[in-house]
């Protein structure tokens, strides 16, 4: 592609969202990006929460961290260069151990798998003995390793619904695991640092043991964004991801992970929606579907994902940095859990 037709096609999709001068300089740095990707035979992954002119230009393979893991588990190429953040390019060199895997900043970690370490998951496996326990895939590699089976929020709920177990350790997002627990009607039990609370919903039998962790971004979303939306747009329907609050989620008309959000609005006949996730996103998906208003709330931002940008994914294709090293031990246990999530989802299309 000559830099006129990286410039062409991205004044297509985002003419209505960037201004073109910016365009023309994106685009001399995606021109330079793709190039270097064809001379180092390297493959973009890109989540949906990368900016928008990143996201429509080098990105060989867009989705959500279920589907970007599908790709990073089959790619062939020598390198992945993982547009996203810390844990996704860490699962990328879990399932891929043969790849060099890039991530564009060593800044771009993730506030909920920060909340919780291997350690942690080791008191609590000792304290419910039996449990297995499920791991979200924003977790560390570490914190993988120590888990029975992964889940992404595409198939959080059929991975706990699988497993035949009448108490269930799911880490480390609470309001997830608040949401999910409301789904499968189990009772749910979250430790709170010293004293453990135990929440309303469902019998005493089944249980979630859950964590304090919660993702900056989606736990500033209130009920009150949710009642002034409607009250100004009556027409709109709001998506809300399953890492907000359990009364957002409720007060929502859609929740699901993602690209089951793109999904959703891909197939709704409805004129105007309300994204109750990463901002970004609304960016790509009002460029994907032109003729649907999306409403943005950009005062969250996530400030890892933003790390990620054609000027620091350029430098790591220049300069090979971030490299992604796991000690083999915790590799190869942590692959177990996330291979153990793929073949369920495969087998009882959990997603
Ligand atoms: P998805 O798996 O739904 O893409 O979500 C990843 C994430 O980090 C949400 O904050
Ligand atoms: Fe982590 Fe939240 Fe950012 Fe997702 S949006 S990467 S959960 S901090």
């Amino acid at each position: 592609m000559t830099r006129d037709e990286i410039y062409s096609s991205l004044r297509s999709k985002l003419r209505d969202v960037v201004p073109e001068i910016e365009l023309r300089y994106k685009a001399e740095l995606a021109y330079e990006i793709i190039r270097l990707k064809k001379e180092k035979n390297a493959l973009i992954l890109g989540h949906h929460y990368m900016e928008p002119a990143l996201y429509h230009s080098i990105v060989d393979i867009t989705g959500d961290s279920l589907e970007l893991s599908r790709a990073a588990a089959q790619a062939d190429n020598k390198i992945i260069v993982f547009c996203g953040v810390r844990f996704m390019a860490e699962t990328a060199k879990i399932l891929n151990p043969g790849r060099t895997v890039l991530l564009p900043s060593d800044e771009a970690g993730c506030s909920l798998a920060d909340e919780i370490n291997a350690e942690d998951v080791r008191r609590l496996k000792a304290e419910y003995p039996g449990a297995p326990v499920v791991a979200y895939i924003n977790t560390s590699a570490a914190v993988k390793a120590e888990a029975d089976i992964c889940c992404t929020s595409g198939n959080a709920v059929s991975v706990i619904q699988s497993l035949d177990a009448e108490n269930v350790i799911f880490l480390p997002d609470e309001y997830m695991a608040r949401n999910v627990a409301k789904e499968t009607g189990r009772q749910i039990i979250v430790p709170v640092r010293s004293q453990r609370r135990a929440g309303s919903g469902g019998g005493p039998k089944y249980r979630i043991i859950s964590w304090h962790g919660r993702c900056e971004v989606h736990e500033k979303f209130s009920t009150t964004d949710v009642e002034n939306v409607r009250k100004q747009f009556p027409d709109a329907l709001i998506l809300a991801h399953p890492e907000c609050r359990p009364e957002v989620v409720a007060a929502s008309d859609f929740s699901g992970g993602t690209s089951a959000m793109v999904r959703y609005i891909r197939e709704s006949a409805a004129q105007r929606y309300l994204l109750l996730t990463e901002c970004a996103m609304g960016e790509n998906v009002a460029a994907a579907f032109p003729e649907k208003g999306m409403l943005r709330l950009c005062s969250v931002r996530c400030p890892h994902m933003n790390k990620i940008t054609l000027e620091t994914t350029l430098e790591s294709l220049r300069s090979m940095k971030y490299v992604i090293e796991i000690p083999e031990d915790i590799r190869a246990n942590a692959a177990r859990a996330l291979e153990r999530m793929l073949v369920a989802a495969a087998t009882d299309k959990l997603t």
